[in-house]
């Protein structure tokens, strides 16, 4: 039995130990639910433990723990779990009749002027829809529908959520490293108009541009990579694509569902100075609910109002709980929150962010370890609360590109998702991708209490892998 295996036998039965509820749970889902529940992120080995509340910082399972959480609602809720006063002000609103009605009411116009605000003030027009994946989709069909091209150029390790568009080039796969389709189920015509670009090359990005530029419709990137890997794009990345864009046609697409909101209160767009054509949004907008949105100038928006030339329009309809009352006066408190208290929140996430990636790299290197935090920003993004643990396989790896992140051979990814995941679980703290999003209501004792929690794993990884 290899160390690795000895460790994770160690950590299964001291989180087993303290599960049993959570384990009861998870057998009954398993019989009823794919895989045992809705969110394959959220079902981790040998099974995750149910909450039963969560606040501020923490969560608490079924079974009593508390857990010191950075997964944060999928990086949505940035002043922690529950907030108070949200939490209240919508308990009130839920007394005054808040539930879905089906009818256009008020507070989806100031979130929208909201919105606008936050991508820098200037004339647009917004559509709100209840998914990111929602979001990324329309704002495909719309470039496409406006261009009259069928291609969409993405970056590999971007994730924009699951529209057939854009499940391409997310995972690492090991034979077309980031080539590869995602899903079954995807017509093959879908998959060959997908193409996929390094993200923060500008030499990849003017090759795609220069051999496909006439058929793609949209370029879609985040500013600051998410799942990818938590990486800030260059200032003169973002430049040339947008450069490079208006030149041939193609719109560019700026995906800030993870970005906006977080490290300022609007678009990370708006600190590079560099425009997009459509912008999409969500998690943090929502205040804790089901909203994403879709944000433009008036002439690109009004796609869907009526096709150009008499044609077809785009199908942006809106769903059933598209703009609910309820989440929109969430979103509003939300972002009227960040807004008001830009100046404290920002900069205290943003310190412990910076504290947490750097003590990280220390105290497993205290124990001979090589550990790498990603999340920090760059001379643009001055500041950020998003860290990613990697466990580079030797001393070179830069993490500059998802490559070095996702590429088994450059990063130990089962040293992260299984033995550290666990690890801390059985210490008390919940990271997904070996960290997360630090939200303003973790405080000095539970950043100190995180970094007991990865010393004490750094100890168990030198203690059993030696
Ligand atoms: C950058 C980005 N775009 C889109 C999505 C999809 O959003 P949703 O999960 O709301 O469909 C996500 C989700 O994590 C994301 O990180």
């Amino acid at each position: 039995m290899t160390g690795f295996d000895r460790l994770r036998g160690h950590l299964v039965r001291e989180y087993e130990k303290k599960t049993d509820r959570s384990r009861a749970i998870f057998r009954r889902a398993e019989k009823v639910m794919i895989a045992g529940g809705s969110h394959t992120i959220r079902l981790w080995r040998p099974y995750p433990f149910f909450a039963a509340a969560a606040e501020g910082p923490s969560v608490r399972d079924v079974d009593g723990n508390t857990y010191i959480d950075y997964w944060q609602g999928h990086y949505a809720n940035i002043l922690g779990h529950n907030p108070r006063l949200i939490r209240s002000r919508i308990a009130a609103c839920l007394e005054r009749g808040a539930l879905h009605t089906g009818f256009e009411a008020g507070h989806q116009i100031e979130l929208a002027e909201a919105l606008v605000q936050g991508l820098g003030g200037r004339e647009a027009k917004v559509r709100f829809t209840t998914s990111g994946t929602l979001a990324t989709m329309y704002a495909v069909m719309m470039a496409q529908g406006l261009t009259g091209r069928d291609h969409v150029l993405k970056v590999g390790g971007g994730w924009h959520g699951a529209s057939p568009y854009l499940l391409k080039g997310v995972k690492f796969h090991a034979d077309d490293g980031f080539e590869g389709r995602e899903s079954a189920g995807l017509l093959d015509e879908i998959v060959r108009r997908t193409l996929v670009t390094r993200f923060n090359d500008v030499a990849d990005l003017e090759r795609a541009i220069a051999e496909h530029g006439d058929r793609i419709a949209c370029f879609i990137v985040e500013p600051f990579l998410g799942v990818g890997g938590f990486l800030a794009a260059s200032k003169e990345y973002l430049e040339r694509a947008r450069q490079l864009t208006a030149k041939h046609g193609i719109l560019l697409v700026f995906d800030e569902i993870i970005s906006g909101f977080r490290f300022c209160p609007g678009g990370v767009q708006t600190l590079y100075g560099v425009r997009p054509d459509l912008t999409t949004l969500g998690k943090i907008i929502g205040g804790g609910h089901a909203v994403a949105a879709v944000i433009g100038p008036r002439e690109i928006m009004e796609e869907c109002e009526h096709g150009r030339g008499g044609g077809d329009r785009v199908y942006f309809e809106g769903g059933t709980f598209s703009a609910h009352s309820e989440y929109m006066k969430a979103g509003l408190i939300m972002l009227g929150y960040l807004a008001d208290h830009a100046a404290t929140v920002y900069p205290k996430i943003a310190r412990s962010g910076e504290r947490l990636r750097r003590e990280i790299e220390r105290v497993f290197a205290a124990e001979g370890i090589r550990a790498r935090c990603t999340g920090d920003g760059n001379d643009v993004v001055c500041g950020s609360s998003l860290f990613m643990v990697h466990f580079p396989r030797t001393a070179d790896v830069a993490y500059d590109r998802p490559e070095d992140i996702h590429d088994p051979r450059r990063s130990d990814l089962p040293m992260r998702e299984d033995l550290l995941k666990l690890a801390l679980l059985v210490n008390g703290v919940n990271v997904v991708h070996g960290g997360g999003a630090v939200s303003s209501a973790h405080g000095a004792k539970e950043i100190g209490a995180t970094i007991a929690a990865y010393a004490e794993a750094a100890r168990l990884f030198k203690k059993y892998l030696d």
